[in-house]
């Protein structure tokens, strides 16, 4: 089963994802960073790029609160079904897309990219598209937030490593999930997104991934990230 299928059979029947509409708490706080530091007037008839929308939780936040116009990508077509039911937005567009493929968007056309743990599960050749494609895509005095999956203190990443190892550097087959996924050091993940983008604030948090009555103590990187001038 390839990770499309895994992420299609989680929709179909959850085993980790709450599919809860209250937008990601983490992603609420770069917005409050960036209101609070007036990096981009958020009502300024923004554009946002939902990368990995899952039911499209963080979208709606966005059309709700500052009319943002929001592009949605997810490649399970289960969640992007669920996210058209949810209740609809004349402002948002979900599309069924792998985000490790060009997007068919404009240089320089979206404010504000949101990456909310979706990009860990890309292959490497799919991370250089999906990397080059967001430099492209962010305007000048845009920004991007990212959380995903972090190497440093994470004793349950090492020992799926260890035990489930994946094809690519860092990266294992998630035994529950079945979806092969990448975990970054720090310095690693700097490294590559500054070549497209610039990271100007990262920090590691820890946090808990559910299976049925399991929890399992995973460790996230938040980043912030604007585009290169
Ligand atoms: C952990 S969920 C997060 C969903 C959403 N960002 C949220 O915060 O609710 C990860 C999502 O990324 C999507 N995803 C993973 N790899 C993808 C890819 N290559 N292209 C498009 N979507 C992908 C999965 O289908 C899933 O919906």
């Amino acid at each position: 089963m390839n990770n499309q299928q895994s992420w299609d059979q989680e929709y179909q029947k959850s085993k980790l994802i709450t599919q809860s509409h209250k937008p990601q708490k983490d992603f609420l706080r770069f917005i409050k960073w960036i209101k609070n530091n007036k990096h981009i007037d958020l009502y300024s008839d923004i554009t946002v790029l939902d990368l990995g929308c899952g039911v499209g939780r963080n979208s709606f936040y966005m059309a709700d609160n500052y009319d943002a116009t929001v592009h949605g990508y997810d490649f399970s077509s289960d969640a992007i079904e669920k996210a058209n039911n949810i209740h609809g937005h004349e402002l948002v567009t979900f599309t069924e897309r792998n985000i490790g493929k060009p997007f068919p968007l404009d240089d320089n056309s979206i404010d504000i990219i949101l990456d909310v743990t979706a990009s860990n599960a890309l292959n490497e050749f799919e991370r250089g598209i999906y990397l080059k494609e967001c430099g492209r895509v962010l305007k000048p005095g845009g920004y991007m937030y990212v959380r995903t999956l972090a190497r440093e203190g994470d004793k349950n990443a090492q020992k799926m490593i260890k035990e489930f190892p994946g094809p690519d550097y860092d990266t294992y087959k998630h035994p529950q999930l079945g979806v092969t996924e990448r975990i970054f050091s720090g310095p690693d993940f700097k490294e590559m997104y500054n070549q497209h983008l610039e990271v100007v604030r990262m920090e590691r948090k820890t946090g808990y991934q559910t299976f049925g009555k399991q929890s399992y103590k995973r460790n996230y990187w938040n980043v912030y990230l604007k585009s290169k001038e």
